[in-house]
């Protein structure tokens, strides 16, 4: 019997119009595009237009773009995955906006908290529920709109400067031609580093995991989401310690895209395209020079659009796709590194 395995059948991407140069942001902290692109390779990014763009409506515009491309229409899609950090609500998650949006027929829409590997979790997701034969079209996207929660303010410019908005989408279906599609998927957290790099209030927390009781009130229940003190101390943006979180990187990603060729009997020679999320340039770079690629053998687009999260992966092999970057029988390795700390990588024979 052969082997049925998960193919990327189609894939599309969404960003938003409106580029935010390193200078529009100087205008508004103390930053510098010097400083931007030296430490991070960042020379742009989207933002949604406010109001009307979010992280659902940009990755139900990457999806019409990825069903379009895979030859399916909204009957056939079975199930919904979507990894976003920057949901449209707290709760529901933007799953069931797509398939609201998407007119889907009630398929199951499941949302992924797994901020930069977001997409590789649901990616590993997916794979399963197709290997076993339970769904056979599966949209997957990952989506962000962060610009929507950042501190513009000087104090928040090591996180703000470095995220972007947008959106990417892949329609999943089984495939049983030889050795092709998603070869394996490795998965990983460690949360003892949960608060390097997170978005802490909103939640309902209560300062239970830091001891950091000062913002609440003992006796008021049902205040403990954002209280007063919260929003006078402005302590309600995404928080980073970036040294630390830069450090963990270089060091998880190589660890586990060769978890990811030891499973399957690859080296690293036999890569033919690396798509590392676009955390940082030097990230990117420092990870390719540990594990001895070429330039031609990593994708960046971090130039372009910033940190997007979960949306990176997905709208960097896109891209790379279209420019002819991803040929078939290529061997392709998806790697992510990020908060929870939480990393992952798959390897996809294309
Ligand atoms: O995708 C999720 C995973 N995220 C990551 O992987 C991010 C990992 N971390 C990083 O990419 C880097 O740590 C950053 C790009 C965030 C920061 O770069 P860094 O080289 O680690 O800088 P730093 O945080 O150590 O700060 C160095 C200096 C500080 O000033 P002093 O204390 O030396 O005077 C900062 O205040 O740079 C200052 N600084 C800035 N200056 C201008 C921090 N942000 C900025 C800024 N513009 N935007």
């Amino acid at each position: 019997m052969k082997q049925v395995r998960t193919k990327i059948a189609g894939m599309g991407y969404y960003v938003p119009e409106n580029v935010v140069t390193n200078d529009d942001l100087a205008k508004v902290m103390d930053t510098n595009d010097e400083w931007i692109q030296e430490r991070t390779g960042i020379k742009e990014r989207r933002y949604v237009t406010r109001m009307k763009e979010t992280a659902a409506t940009m990755g139900v515009e990457a999806s019409k773009k990825a069903m379009e491309k895979a030859g399916v229409t909204a009957e056939d899609i079975d199930f919904v995955i979507f990894a976003t950090l920057s949901p449209d609500y707290f709760f529901p998650g933007c799953g069931v906006l797509v398939q609201r949006e998407l007119g889907l027929d009630k398929v199951g829409a499941l949302d992924i908290r797994n901020q930069c590997s977001g997409f590789i979790y649901g990616l590993s997701v997916a794979d399963q529920f197709i290997k076993t034969g339970m769904y056979k079209n599966i949209l997957l996207i990952g989506g962000e709109a962060h610009s929507s929660g950042l501190d513009f303010s000087t104090r928040g410019r090591n996180v703000t400067v470095i995220f972007g908005d947008g959106a990417g989408a892949v329609v999943l279906q089984p495939t049983e031609e030889d050795g092709k599609g998603v070869l394996t998927t490795h998965l990983h957290s460690d949360g003892r580093y949960a608060e390097k790099l997170a978005f802490i209030n909103p939640g309902s927390h209560g300062g239970a995991h830091t001891g950091n009781t000062e913002y609440y009130d003992e006796d008021v229940y049902g205040e403990l989401m954002m209280t007063q003190k919260i929003m006078d101390a402005g302590d309600r943006y995404p928080n980073m310690e970036g040294p630390f979180v830069f450090k963990n990187a270089v060091r998880r990603f190589p660890e586990v895209i060769n978890e990811a060729l030891s499973a399957t009997g690859h080296s690293v020679e036999d890569i033919d395209m690396l798509i590392p999320h676009q955390a940082n340039l030097r990230i990117s770079q420092f990870v390719q020079s540990i594990m001895g690629l070429p330039d031609d053998k990593v994708f960046n687009n971090i130039q372009k659009y910033g940190n997007t999260t979960a949306a990176s992966i997905p709208i960097a092999l896109c891209e790379a796709y279209d420019a002819g970057k991803v040929k078939d029988g290529d061997l392709v390795c998806l790697a992510a590194f990020g908060s929870g700390f939480t990393w992952a990588s798959a390897l996809i024979r294309w």
